[in-house]
């Protein structure tokens, strides 16, 4: 199949299966493990923190992340279109008494800093301490500028504010940008990875912070049962995630362009070039073409995508440009068809 579902769809690379036969294990949750051990100073070193911690999703490391900034009855503030607002579950709020206040994501996927200043609540008991700023990089594959980043770290500190990425792509944005992740990390007190998308470890993220809000993170990773034993069998291929596959990520994205240019020149597809940045192409389709019946219709021919009056396609590792050579006539056959 080639699935431009999501890069969620990767299968773990050669390398990373021949590391899990034959990775070194121990019971993580007494700390024992020592290919988890590994990853996780790895991953620290890596990117200028105290701790890592292992988890196993990107939402659980988001979650873990508002629970251990946040306490019962604080708030934090995100886009509305933040995966850890709007595709989360509600976990913050169900699993951590946390209130989310989210705010319009302008264009290019930044808050305007003006509604942070104003959404952030005065000290009074009617409300809800505001405690966490959370952003997204990528954003629905667009890449917050960095400008932004540095002047809404500059207003978090000033406002007493902690300061949380979801960076489930910030490989993909620093890749894109020519830039090293840490370029990107560094105005953040923690940062949530995911290893498993792009980067083709087949489970798992990492959560970046200071030793305090690891410490507290791994306990609640324990109470919401992410206390993984042996888990350095993935743990071993994630860690070839960070050291093997970041660079091949501009191959994903030279792919995406490729994949936008040639779909803009269809009929009834449109596509904003200037949104396509990293691995995701967003294609408004004309309401004359039924994307359901052409989405079976693809499956048919070997090719998935999600059916919506806006298509996303997302380019990654088990996707080749002669993939989409072959995606690209296979539609415009059916479309002449209809
Ligand atoms: C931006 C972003 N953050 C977090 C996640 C959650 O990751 P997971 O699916 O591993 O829970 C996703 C998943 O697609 C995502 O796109």
């Amino acid at each position: 199949m080639i699935d431009f579902r999501s890069d969620t769809v990767t299968k773990p690379t050669a390398a990373m299966r021949a590391a899990m036969s034959q990775a070194e294990v121990g019971d993580d949750v007494y700390g024992d493990d020592p290919s988890v051990n590994y990853l996780e100073e790895m991953a620290a070193e890596m990117f200028g923190y105290d701790n890592a911690l292992f988890t196993s999703s990107g939402t659980q490391a988001n979650l873990l992340a508002l629970m251990a900034h946040c306490e019962r009855g604080d708030e934090y503030l995100c886009g509305q279109q933040a995966h850890n607002y709007k595709f989360e579950g509600g976990g913050a709020a169900v699993l951590g008494s946390i209130q989310p206040q989210p705010l319009t994501n302008q264009a290019d996927g930044s808050i305007l800093l003006s509604d942070i200043e104003a959404a952030i609540k005065p000290d009074d008991i009617h409300f809800a301490r505001t405690r966490l700023l959370s952003l997204e990089n990528t954003i629905g594959g667009k890449i917050v500028p960095q400008e932004y980043l540095a002047s809404a770290q500059a207003l978090a500190f000033e406002r007493g504010l902690k300061i949380h990425l979801d960076g489930a792509r910030v490989a993909n944005a620093a890749v894109a940008q020519n830039i090293p992740m840490t370029e990107i990390t560094q105005y953040f007190d923690s940062v949530s990875i995911c290893l498993s998308k792009g980067l083709c470890a087949p489970v798992g993220s990492i959560l970046l912070g200071d030793e305090r809000l690891i410490t507290k993170a791994r306990r609640w990773r324990k109470v919401l049962g992410g206390g993984m034993r042996q888990a350095g069998i993935i743990a071993s291929a994630a860690t070839l995630a960070l050291t093997e596959q970041v660079e091949r990520l501009a191959e994903d994205h030279d792919n995406a362009a490729y994949l936008a240019a040639e779909l803009a020149t269809i009929e009834g597809f449109e596509v904003d070039m200037s949104q396509v940045q990293t691995n995701m192409v967003f294609a408004a389709v004309s309401d004359k073409i039924d994307t359901k019946a052409l989405a079976v219709d693809l499956k048919a021919k070997g090719i998935l995508l999600s059916p919506g009056k806006t298509i996303r396609l997302v380019t990654h590792a088990d996707i080749s440009r002669a993939d989409i050579t072959r995606f690209i006539s296979e539609l415009k056959g059916l479309l002449s068809q209809s």
